[in-house]
């Protein structure tokens, strides 16, 4: 923990230290306008927390307010049962709490090794932010003078990954991995986030359809209109998947066919 976050007085959220980031009845959105309506949501050390739903539940707005980049309105948002709502992104970040944001978050006219230095900001050598980027990826190491806009689309959330990876997070936010990618790609990266997850990050991974990502989640939950429905293991989450998708995209009331 960091000095700007170890300033703020502790106060549990309810689940303590057993949660590495905790929100508690959490409300949020943008100007007056909430579009979270209550979310309690504990990372367990270790856990990967698949977060589904459909696209406008609010999953991106959870991981705003779980990376401090939005405030909740009412609610709180703890890390390591410390208190750190209203905590700035920056201070969460050197806190280990690392976001790597829907669409990657990288710079296309850079390079990829310059894209790479970002990740020293947190503290880390630009050496060392290398070394560990291209031991994980090696494929990285290869194009690492190529513009990051040039890459696959693969092999871009190949970095974004990787600098996020090269702060040394405790915690991982990852928004919509598999957006736009062909699945044998997707496979590929939750490789990766298998790989990441065994070495005992926490990670919190929003998906919008992906039923693969419940393969290697620890726990789940389903996202509808800004509430959390149906927490827990991914074999109880499954069936109930199409029925939020349907109820969420059929505008139209079901109409019981006449027995
Ligand atoms: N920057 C913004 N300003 C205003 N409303 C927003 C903004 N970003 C998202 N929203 C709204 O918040 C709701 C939830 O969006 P979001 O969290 O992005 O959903 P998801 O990631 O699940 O697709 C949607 O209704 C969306 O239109
Ligand atoms: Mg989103």
């Amino acid at each position: 923990m960091t000095s700007a976050v170890d300033a703020v007085p502790a106060a549990e959220g309810p689940a303590g230290a057993e949660a590495v980031l905790e929100l508690v009845a959490v409300r949020a959105g943008y100007g007056r306008i909430d579009v979270l309506h209550g979310i309690d949501l504990a990372l367990r050390p270790g856990e990967v927390f698949a977060l589904l739903g459909p696209n406008g539940a609010g999953k991106s707005t959870t991981l705003a307010v779980a990376s401090g980049q939005i405030t909740p309105s009412t609610g709180g948002v703890f890390i390591c049962g410390r208190d750190v709502t209203g905590v700035s992104p920056d201070a969460l970040a050197r806190a280990g709490v690392c976001l790597i944001p829907e669409g990657r978050g990288i710079f296309p006219n850079l390079t990829v090794a310059e894209n790479l230095r970002m990740a020293t900001y947190t503290g880390p050598s630009y050496h060392h932010v290398l070394e560990l980027a291209f031991a994980q990826f090696p494929r990285l190491g290869e194009r690492r003078k190529q513009t990051a806009g040039t890459l696959s689309g693969g092999e871009q959330q190949m970095l974004s990954m990787a600098r996020a990876l090269a702060t040394e997070p405790a915690v991982l936010l990852i928004d919509e991995l598999s957006m736009g990618l062909a699945p044998i790609i997707v496979e590929e990266l939750y490789d990766h986030v298998r790989r990441i997850a065994a070495s005992g990050l926490s990670i919190l991974i929003v998906e919008q359809f992906a039923h693969e990502i419940l393969g290697l989640a620890d726990r789940a939950g389903i996202m509808l209109h800004g509430r959390l429905l149906h927490t827990g293991p991914p074999a109880s989450i499954a069936g109930e998947l199409a029925d939020a998708y349907l109820g969420a995209d059929h505008a139209a009331p079901v109409v019981d066919s006449p027995q």
